[in-house]
């Protein structure tokens, strides 16, 4: 596959929370030599910010507030740090506090403007795989490949709860299935951009696939579109 064919992919990977996109976006990407776009790591920022300053997440004025003169940077390397206001808070982003807090952070008009602007900057830098859950819907609607992946909330809960402990975050597979549950319920009701699939998309159920074989289902739908030849 040469490099200049693919210069502009673009691939959308939205999906609820534990449904492999990042794991298996990063390697797709890396494969495609394409960007790697987290776009719930934006939105993850934004949250850590709001409770390090100690605003009330249900204060929609101050947060959005704080989400304007908050500064996230994505860092492309093969580190693929997140920084806000020069803080490398990569590791920060992951704890159960944020986890919590960024749905309802995410369902602020304001925000999701702002971050959905920095998003498509970031797919103007060259091809890319995006993750998130409003990528084929809104961020990238001409996407060249739109991909939803799904998994049954069990399934979902358990991957999530075995990459915290793999952290050393000490928390019960019950507090992580709930958080789930409840994360999907706001990123699925709200009014703006909700969780959904492209009418275009292609959905794939995860429960029970590897990684890798995740991975291969995907680089054959890039290949096809790369065939294309409309890129
Ligand atoms: O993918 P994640 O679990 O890191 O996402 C964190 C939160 O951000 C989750 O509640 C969904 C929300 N999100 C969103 O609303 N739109 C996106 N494009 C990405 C994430």
């Amino acid at each position: 596959m040469k490099k200049r064919q693919h210069q502009a992919l673009q691939i959308a990977l939205d999906g609820p929370a534990g449904a492999g996109k990042s794991t298996v976006a990063k390697i797709v990407a890396n494969r495609l030599q394409l960007f790697y776009v987290d776009t719930g790591a934006m939105y993850r920022a934004i949250a850590y910010k709001a409770l390090k300053k100690g605003a009330s997440m249900d204060d929609e004025a101050t947060v959005s507030q704080i989400a304007k003169r908050t500064e996230v940077v994505l860092d492309h390397s093969e580190a693929r740090r997140i920084w806000c206001d020069g803080e490398d808070v990569t590791q920060e982003i992951r704890c159960p506090e944020v986890s919590r807090a960024v749905p309802v952070v995410a369902a602020y008009p304001k925000i999701r403007e702002r971050l959905v602007e920095l998003q498509r900057m970031e797919a103007k830098r060259g091809g890319v795989v995006m993750d998130g859950r409003d990528i084929g819907t809104h961020v990238l609607p001409e996407a060249d490949l739109k991909i939803f992946l799904t998994a049954t909330p069990e399934e979902r809960a358990k991957r999530r709860w075995i990459e915290l402990k793999k952290a050393g975050k000490d928390i019960s597979f019950q507090e992580v299935a709930q958080d789930m549950i409840q994360r999907d319920r706001v990123d699925t009701e709200r009014e703006v951009s909700p969780l959904k699939p492209a009418k275009d998309a292609i959905i794939l159920d995860t429960t029970g696939l590897s990684v890798e074989e995740l991975v291969a289902k995907i680089l054959v739908l890039a290949e096809e579109v790369i065939k294309d030849d409309t890129i």
